[in-house]
């Protein structure tokens, strides 16, 4: 057996391949098939004159989905799908779909979510589990490359890492016990034994939030270093980002075009980042620049939805009359049109939203996803914005030396509106300074005695940062919805399929 992704090796020899049928057409003495087979799609040929008549008839009777094994010569075809197609000699059906129920015309997102389990096929979302990968790869290579250790926190915990307001609670034989909110705590006990570490795991959140970057199960790469400070931490996740896009730009060309990803706004994608501190980021976000941009976005969003309404009447009068190509340029433009039109109008609806946000933000708040949407909209590189107010984050990041009401905290925003994907910081090293902020969380100290252990046999400066995997796949891929990005996405009620 040869899979389709090493056809190329294969020029002029007769190979066999098992797939399944993506599509497929048929004219009088020939039945063109769509095959998949995981590793990439290649059209097959069946024609009525090479084969006999069995073959003829068993071409003629698939149908979507259909499973089954292709036996034929490979040729070079630079028109193909993947550059080659098969001549069939013989095949020999599996199973024969009955109404496979994703067909290439449009369904609703709601349907597609119910049937997961099978829209993972469709090439869009094959393309997207693709890129996951890339990049879930490219980051092993990049933290073992550098000599980095990767261990496994638990994910059975006693204790809130990342507030208690997101804590899925559960039960641990007769103990109270939460599922995992980020596995920190636990590298930075491996990174006083290791050095430099990192953890990849699933992590769990009761977001009880509806939006476009929540899942309540997502997961996470964190690194932790032992004598790293939050310069040194900012440093590595810039190398890493820029390392995951190289990977991505290098390995997955096919798969970009697929979901029709605007490249150079990867490319883009090289250091130094911008280094802004919350404070500027604040002012920025409150300056009269700020507001320009909303009313020019405003102003040709507006436009380019009036200049849509007209080209989409002009080509709708056109239909009845066109030519069968014509007619298929029509229905392939108007789909594009209205994909266009709704995020255009989504804009408009959020555009006062976002101004409103801004409008009442003040300094000392977390930034929203509205404000950081603004912000990474007027870079074309991720931004780093540093040393946010002590009230808006975690118990354990360090205090800032230079002004007691930040800490050394560093948030990664990415660009074209995507926003935060890596949160990080240098933690709290000192015992006195680590006490006071579990009090003033009101977290139970009991929990932390081990934690504050770290900080009394050999307590070094030390720093890490999370990312967010679901979140750079979207980032990466340009998708609308982290939902796509992971291939059982868990939202706010959903848990099937
Ligand atoms: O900023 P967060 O909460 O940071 C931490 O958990 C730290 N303990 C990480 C560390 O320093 N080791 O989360 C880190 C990243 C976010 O930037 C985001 O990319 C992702 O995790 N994330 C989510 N992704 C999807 N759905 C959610 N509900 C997420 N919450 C956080
Ligand atoms: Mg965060």
């Amino acid at each position: 057996m040869v899979t389709i992704s090493d056809l190329s090796k294969h020029v002029g020899q007769t190979v066999t391949v098992g797939g399944w049928v993506y599509n497929q057409r048929s004219s009088k003495s020939l039945v063109f098939t769509i095959l998949r087979d995981g590793t990439g799609m290649c059209q097959c040929i069946t024609s009525e004159t090479d084969v006999n008549a069995d073959v003829w008839e068993a071409a003629n009777t698939l149908t979507q989905e259909s499973s089954l094994y292709v036996t034929g010569v490979v040729q070079k075809d630079e028109r193909s799908l993947s550059g080659y197609e098969i001549h069939i000699s013989d095949m020999k059906i599996i199973q024969i779909a009955e109404n496979y129920p994703i067909t290439p015309k449009d369904h609703g997102i709601e349907f597609l979510q119910n049937n997961r389990h099978l829209w993972l096929r469709s090439k869009r979302q094959w393309a997207i589990m693709r890129v996951r990968n890339e990049i879930v790869f490219s980051i092993h290579r990049f933290f073992q490359e550098r000599g980095f250790m990767q261990l496994d926190a638990p994910i059975f915990t006693g204790n809130a890492a990342e507030g208690t307001t997101t804590l899925f609670e559960t039960k641990y034989f007769d103990q109270p016990a939460y599922l995992t909110q980020s596995g920190q705590l636990y590298a930075e006990a491996m990174a006083l034994a290791h050095g430099r570490v990192y953890t990849f795991g699933p992590t769990f959140r009761a977001e009880k939030s509806k939006t476009r970057r929540h899942l309540t199960e997502f997961w996470m790469v964190e690194p932790e270093m032992a004598f790293f400070d939050l310069d040194m931490d900012m440093q590595l996740a810039e190398e890493m980002l820029c390392y995951i896009v190289e990977s991505v730009l290098k390995n997955k060309m096919e798969e970009m075009e697929i979901l029709g990803r605007d490249i150079s706004k990867l490319e883009a994608i090289k250091g130094p980042f911008p280094r802004i501190s919350y404070t500027d980021a604040i002012e920025l976000l409150k300056s009269d620049k700020t507001r320009d941009m909303l009313k020019d976005m405003q102003l040709s969003r507006a436009e380019e939805l009036k200049a849509l309404q007209t080209e989409e009447k002009e080509i709708t009068a056109e239909f009845n009359n066109a030519k069968k190509g014509r007619k298929f340029q029509i229905e392939n433009r108007k789909k594009e049109i209205s994909v266009r039109i709704s995020e255009i109008e989504e804009d408009l609806r959020n555009i006062p939203v976002w101004k409103e946000s801004v409008e009442n933000l003040k300094w000392g708040d977390d930034l929203g996803g509205s404000d950081e949407t603004l912000l990474t909209m007027q870079f074309d590189k991720p931004i780093m914005v540093h040393r946010y107010p002590r009230e808006a984050k975690a118990f354990y990041m360090k205090k800032d030396p230079e002004n007691a009401d930040l800490v050394l905290c560093v948030d990664v925003l990415a660009p074209e509106g995507y926003g935060e994907i890596i949160g990080g910081s240098q933690r709290e090293d000192d015992i006195e300074e680590m006490l006071t902020q579990i009090k003033k969380h009101e977290l139970d100290e009991k929990a932390f005695e081990w934690y504050l252990d770290l900080r009394k046999y050999g307590s070094v400066p030390h720093s890490g940062f999370g990312l967010g995997i679901e979140r750079t796949v979207s980032w990466i891929c340009g998708l609308h919805h982290v939902r796509e990005t992971i291939p059982f996405a868990r939202t706010l009620g959903r848990l099937y399929p």
